[in-house]
């Protein structure tokens, strides 16, 4: 068992071994925080929203090519970027003597004078810089969709949105391609050389297995351990509620829970999947799934963020759990003692609470593939479009015969403490037509059928108003 972590920064191998400042759960953010050359990355939020903490991970793919991904180093454990190379803004701009050539990201917010403050800029370059590297003559929406994570409260968008447009031409050629095989030998070193992690100071034990069979016998032998996988939920346990969190079991270098199995009749995402993979995966085959993913936090959260870990939160508005609903989803449990799937529809029993038991794991989402008869769609009401939680939330999926409903299922997040059907609303559409007038009396059933709270986000009274009308506006969206 291997007590360090190693990454590349600054083109050279890091060693970490928790025996001094940083604990198995010390962030990303305050490590670069603690270093006094890497204090380009900011704190603005601490909690995934302002994006001033962005930095970029580059990873090893199957092909040992690198694949840049912006993240929040405010939500992300030092040890969950063992084996990675960690770029800052420090990183961009190339030296040769005294002579410094900025990045072309950086060069064109620059000259397009898209800083002012400064504070915003380091996280801005860095989402730039990924974007850099993934898109060529990227459309306006994916600049947009890029920077959704990243606030700036003086300069303004759109010289940022057109520094983007003008950088991102060099079909990501830059420093980072032509250093990429040196980089790729240490990352390989690292990789070659690694076991699972097990860091245990005093105060904390931290394990990081590599395989489904090792995660599972951890899990037998310490099951109230915190499990954790892209750490967008568990991270604020420590950041905001400063907890220390004493026993954990991180799955995040589980390559087996990363698999995607597309078969004709069904596709089958690792529990360890990223939302943004995921969201690549599914726009032809699954469309409200797509949608969902779309409005669901911004790229640096869906970098890091996974299906499993939108499930394992079992949280009432979760985006994906009334979409899964929707699409008759099966959450595959594993444990120790052999593996069971549980209907999406059956999974989640009160708040926060699921049919999952201790000692298992969810290792994969299993949603069959709708007929050409069926379709499904997803709805969110929140404050705004980007990068927020949902107020109400709707998964419908609808079957049609003739214009009589065949089949009908009303998903509803944010209504109640669970993510739940409208079950009196299903049973009396099904078999009747599909019309205005039908509709109209089971929107009164959704009405009551739920008693919403009143919070932050919303009365209860908009909550129910708001159920209703998704629901005349998934008609309109079907009646044809
Ligand atoms: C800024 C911000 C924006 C967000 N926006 C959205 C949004 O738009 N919509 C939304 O629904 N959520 C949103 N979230 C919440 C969060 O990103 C999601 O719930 C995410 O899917 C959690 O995945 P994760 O891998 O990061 O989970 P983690 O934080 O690692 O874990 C979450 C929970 O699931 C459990 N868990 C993780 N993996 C497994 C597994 N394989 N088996 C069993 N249990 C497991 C953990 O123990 C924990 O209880 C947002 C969060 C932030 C910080
Ligand atoms: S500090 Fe705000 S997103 Fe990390
Ligand atoms: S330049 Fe000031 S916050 Fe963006």
């Amino acid at each position: 068992m291997q007590q360090t972590i190693s990454f590349v920064l600054d083109g050279k191998v890091q060693t970490i071994d928790f025996n001094g400042q940083y604990t198995p759960t010390t962030t990303v953010l305050n490590y670069l925080r603690s270093s006094p050359v890497h204090k380009g990355v900011k704190e603005g939020c601490a909690e995934g929203d302002c994006g001033a903490c962005t930095v970029v991970i580059g990873e090893l793919d199957g092909e040992n090519k690198i694949k840049y991904k912006a993240i929040d180093s405010c939500l992300v454990f030092l040890p969950m970027i063992h084996g990675s190379q960690l770029i800052t803004v420090e990183n961009l701009s190339q030296k040769k003597g005294d002579e410094e050539t900025l990045h072309p990201v950086q060069e064109a917010m620059v000259s397009g004078n898209g800083s002012q403050c400064g504070y915003c800029t380091p996280g801005i370059v860095m989402s730039l810089f990924s974007l850099y590297k993934n898109e060529n003559d990227p459309a306006k929406e994916s600049i947009e969709d890029a920077l959704t994570g990243n606030l700036c409260r003086c300069t303004g968008y759109k010289p940022i949105i057109e520094a983007a447009a003008k950088a991102c031409v060099n079909k990501g050629f830059d420093k980072f391609t032509q250093c990429e095989k040196q980089i790729v030998e240490l990352l390989l070193q690292i990789k070659n050389q690694s076991t699972p992690l097990e860091i245990i100071n005093e105060k904390q034990k931290y394990y990081q297995p590599k395989t489904i069979k090792e995660a599972l016998e951890l899990r037998k032998k310490i099951p109230d351990s915190v499990l954790v996988n892209g750490a967008t939920d568990v991270a604020l346990r420590v950041t905001k509620k400063h907890e220390r969190l004493e026993e954990i079991i991180d799955l995040s270098a589980v390559e087996e829970l990363k698999k995607c199995i597309k078969t004709e009749s069904f596709i089958e995402f690792g529990a360890g999947i990223n939302l943004e993979d995921v969201k690549k995966l599914v726009e032809k085959e699954l469309p409200a799934l797509f949608e969902t993913l779309v409005v669901f936090g911004s790229r640096q959260i869906r970098a890091l963020a996974t299906l499993g870990g939108n499930v394992g939160s079992g949280s009432p508005i979760g985006d994906t759990l009334p979409v899964l609903m929707a699409y008759n989803a099966e959450i595959k449990l594993q444990s120790s003692a052999g593996e069971r799937k549980v209907n999406m529809n059956n999974y989640i029993l009160g708040y926060r609470k699921t049919e999952r038991r201790p000692d298992e794991i969810i290792t994969s989402v299993i949603i069959p593939k709708p007929s050409s008869k069926t379709i499904v769609k997803f709805y969110k009401i929140s404050k705004r479009k980007d990068l927020d939680i949902s107020t109400v939330s709707a998964g419908f999926s609808l079957t049609l015969n003739n214009k009589t409903v065949e089949s009908i299922s009303l998903a509803y997040g944010g209504m109640a403490a669970v993510t739940k059907l409208a079950l009196k609303a299903e049973q009396y559409l099904t078999g009747k037509f599909w019309d205005r007038n039908n509709v109209e009396k089971a929107m009164e059933l959704v009405a009551a059928e739920f008693t919403p709270i009143s919070d932050a986000r919303s009365s209860a009274e908009f909550r129910s108003i708001a159920a209703k009308n998704l629901l005349l506006k998934f008609w309109t969206e079907t009646k044809q």
